[in-house]
């Protein structure tokens, strides 16, 4: 897969990203439309993403013979993290492609005024039992203001994951977002699919794709 990576930002660079982005961000694509091209372009981001996860050998028997093969080793627990409610799209993919991985959702919603993001549903652990072998992937489609993406991975951290194991996959990204996770976060591994112009006065993507929960889940006025 072609990327281009600075600064631990990954651009994924595929036709069938540019395809798919085309059509997530044309605003007359219905909602089943416009599902299953963010399905394909997270199963892009997510193989990308998990691209490092280490091995373990191992033995099978074929139909023909005994042959030496490789598993993902379980020295690390694999955890996806939707970010409510967006991220839920690139969450089932995630489980399909990583059928043993935790999904734990963090949902916040964002305050219409001042942007920041607010807490109401945090399904990680009090305490992780073995932090420093945990990986987590935090989902969400969109990385814009950055705000609810800073607040999930301070989260995390807070609970001694290790920035190293810490990947935020987004399918668009502003650079606001890019620059805010980048400046207090240099470690942290982000994928995303494109970096687009910047920002509107709402927190907005531009020229974005307009509101992805909404478009996910078809509730918005027309
Ligand atoms: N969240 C969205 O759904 N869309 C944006 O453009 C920014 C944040």
């Amino acid at each position: 897969m072609i990327q281009t990576t600075k600064n631990n930002v990954t651009v994924v660079q595929h036709p069938l990203c540019e395809h798919n982005l085309s059509i997530i961000r044309d605003k007359y694509i219905n909602s089943d439309g416009f599902k299953n091209s963010i399905k394909r372009l997270a199963t892009i981001l997510i193989l990308e993403a998990t691209k490092d996860l280490p091995l373990k050998d191992y033995n099978v028997t074929t139909p023909i013979k005994d042959c030496k093969t490789k598993k993902i080793s379980d020295e690390y627990k694999i955890i996806f993290a939707p970010i409510l409610r967006a991220g839920l799209a690139i969450s089932d993919v995630a489980s399909e492609i990583v059928p043993d991985a935790s999904i734990q959702h963090v949902g916040m919603y964002r305050d219409e005024t001042t942007l920041e993001p607010v807490w109401y549903y945090d399904k990680t652990p009090v305490k992780y039992k073995d932090p420093e072998h945990v990986k987590v992937f935090i989902l969400d489609p969109m990385l814009a203001t950055g705000n609810s993406a800073h607040a999930a991975i301070s989260l995390f951290l807070k609970k001694g994951i290790l920035i190293e194991n810490l990947v935020f996959i987004s399918i668009l990204s502003a650079p606001d977002g890019i620059n805010l996770l980048t400046k207090d976060f240099p470690n942290l591994k982000i994928i995303t699919a494109k970096i687009d112009e910047s920002l509107n006065s709402k927190g907005y993507i531009v020229p974005g794709l307009g509101d992805a929960g909404d478009r996910l889940f078809n509730t918005f006025e027309k």
